[in-house]
């Protein structure tokens, strides 16, 4: 074996409802993951020890080293599988980095599988759920792809039915933002408000929306529990969010954590010039077209 290519897609979140806080650190969520066609590829090569090598445009603050979690996942796999974590990991990125898009949480589902199959792990899939929630709650759903249903701290997953194809735009911010601050924002807003969170429940508008492909009925179901704090952390989204609502997305929300806004178009024309729009409007570092559902991690 020489070496095996992964790719794997980001995602946004069409739904995030963010229950109260647990004792274990994490939220109770209602998180309707959907994967989009932006793909982050991973490559793991028979190495004399653990590497990691980063590519891309906007890499910066990317570890290279054994705190990467596709570094972690290789270790991790290594341990439970009793071979020698000996592999050269490449990492070529495009998904926006701390953007809230699951960029760290893919690297690692592409590591799994890359390792998986490079470690003859056979046909591993079943055993790959299991480490994947330790690596983090957005790590299954990387393996999975599609529109699914995440609850629990969002790591059990339920899939989605979808008719059709949907076309977004992604505006990419200068900067991350760190999701447990985003996470302790949340909760700090909300104990400032004296509002005690009900458990989060699946929103059935968004549920019907995806069923019958109706991009304006998903577009007015779109929301996101954390998106006051990235707001409050990041007060110029606002300015991104309105510029798109003003050419004419269907739903403009923060996906994730944040900070990359996401917005729903009619048609892969109207995200064409939504993209352009935004590009132009100063609002984003860049702008970028998109489609989903997509699948999961897949060997290329
Ligand atoms: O699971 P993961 O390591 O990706 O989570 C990163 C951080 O996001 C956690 O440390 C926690 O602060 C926050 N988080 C949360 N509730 C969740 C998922 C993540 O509070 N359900």
């Amino acid at each position: 074996m020489t070496s095996v290519t992964v790719r794997v897609p980001a995602k946004v979140n069409l739904q995030l409802a963010v229950g109260p806080l647990r004792d274990d650190g994490y939220h109770d969520l209602v998180n309707v993951f959907h994967a989009v066609s932006l793909f982050d590829e991973v490559t793991a090569a028979p190495a004399d020890a653990l590497s990691v090598t980063v590519e891309g445009g906007s890499i910066e603050g990317v570890p290279v080293n054994a705190d990467n979690l596709a570094a972690r996942a290789a270790l991790l796999l290594a341990e439970r599988l009793g071979v020698a974590p000996n592999v050269a990991l490449t990492i070529r990125k495009t998904i926006p980095v701390a953007g809230g898009m699951a960029g760290g949480s893919a690297d690692a589902a592409a590591a799994l599988v890359a390792c998986a199959r490079l470690w003859g792990a056979g046909d591993a899939d079943a055993d790959l759920w299991e480490p994947a929630a330790i690596l983090g709650s957005d790590v299954p759903f990387a393996l999975l792809g599609g529109t699914a249903l995440g609850t629990g701290r969002g790591e059990v997953l339920t899939p989605v039915q979808t008719a059709g194809r949907f076309h977004w735009v992604f505006a990419l911010a200068d900067g991350g933002l760190s999701t447990p601050a985003v996470y302790a924002e949340c909760d700090r807003l909300r104990e400032a408000e004296g509002w005690r969170p009900a458990p989060p429940q699946a929103s059935q508008d968004l549920m019907a929306a995806l069923a019958a492909g109706d991009a304006h009925a998903l577009g007015a179901a779109l929301g996101n529990d954390l998106q006051p704090a990235a707001l409050s952390l990041r007060p110029a989204l606002r300015d991104t969010l309105a510029a798109g609502r003003e050419h004419g997305a269907l739903g403009a929300l923060v996906s994730g954590s944040g900070p990359t806004c996401a917005f729903l178009a009619e048609s892969a024309d109207h995200a064409g010039e939504l993209t352009a729009a935004l590009s132009k409007a100063g609002v984003a570092r860049s702008a970028v077209q998109a489609y989903g559902p997509v699948p999961g991690a897949t060997i290329v």
